[in-house]
């Protein structure tokens, strides 16, 4: 089973309670997303492998650590997961952006791919995919489904806010992805938002009510 990390570090939570008041215009609101996404970037990577080499500083030879030959490629959902990229780069600047833009069929209600570009080596690369919100998981599994369908193996997920109903879907169909998230809420309302969430996090990055 995949593991869920809820980033519970003083500062992440302090933002995010400014992000999630409904005072926060559309400037602060994106400042502190990007934030609080440098601020996830660093737990996310806590796992990469470090490898020795040898250096020299200005006082003599040394031991020291570098990250291993990691490639790692950022998948932003769109729109809203825009608003993560920028501050998953500050930290983890030699990284690939792809795009995944997915839309549910009025019909079938499953979700369709209507836009996909993904940094050409994405199958050597370790993915991470952002979505500040994690509401019914339908555009998460989706794209996660894509990705693996064209050969990518390590996928880690991202948001900033879960709901419980989120997470047990993606865990049910992708029990290899570990879920990074800042709140797990208490529920999604009946037209799908999370409870007390920040409400449609699209909306408020970009200003679009
Ligand atoms: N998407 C949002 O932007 N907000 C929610 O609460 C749920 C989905």
């Amino acid at each position: 089973m995949s593991k869920v990390y809820v980033l519970d570090h003083p500062l992440i939570q302090h933002k995010l309670t400014l992000i999630r008041d409904e005072s926060t215009g559309s400037k602060e609101f994106r400042e502190l997303v990007e934030e609080v996404a440098m601020l996830m970037a660093y737990e996310v990577t806590r796992d990469f492998p470090l490898e020795e080499v040898s250096i020299k500083t200005p006082v003599g030879p040394a031991k020291a650590r570098v990250i291993s030959g990691r490639k790692v490629g950022i998948v932003p959902i769109l729109r809203a997961g825009l608003g993560m990229v920028s501050g998953m780069l500050e930290l983890i600047p030699t990284a690939k952006v792809g795009h995944v833009g997915l839309y549910r069929d009025p019909d079938t209600l499953q979700p369709v791919e209507y836009y996909c570009k993904l940094p050409t080596d994405v199958t050597e690369r370790d993915l991470i995919i952002i979505d500040p919100m994690l509401a019914t998981g339908g555009s998460a599994a989706a794209a996660i489904q894509f990705l693996k369908d064209r050969g990518v193996k390590n996928i880690k997920l991202v948001c900033l806010i879960a709901a419980p109903e989120g997470i047990d879907n993606v865990q049910e169909q992708h029990d290899d992805v570990d879920i990074y998230t800042a709140a797990v809420d208490e529920k999604l309302n009946e037209h799908g938002y999370i409870v007390p969430g920040l409400g449609d996090a699209g909306d408020r990055l970009f200003g679009t009510k």
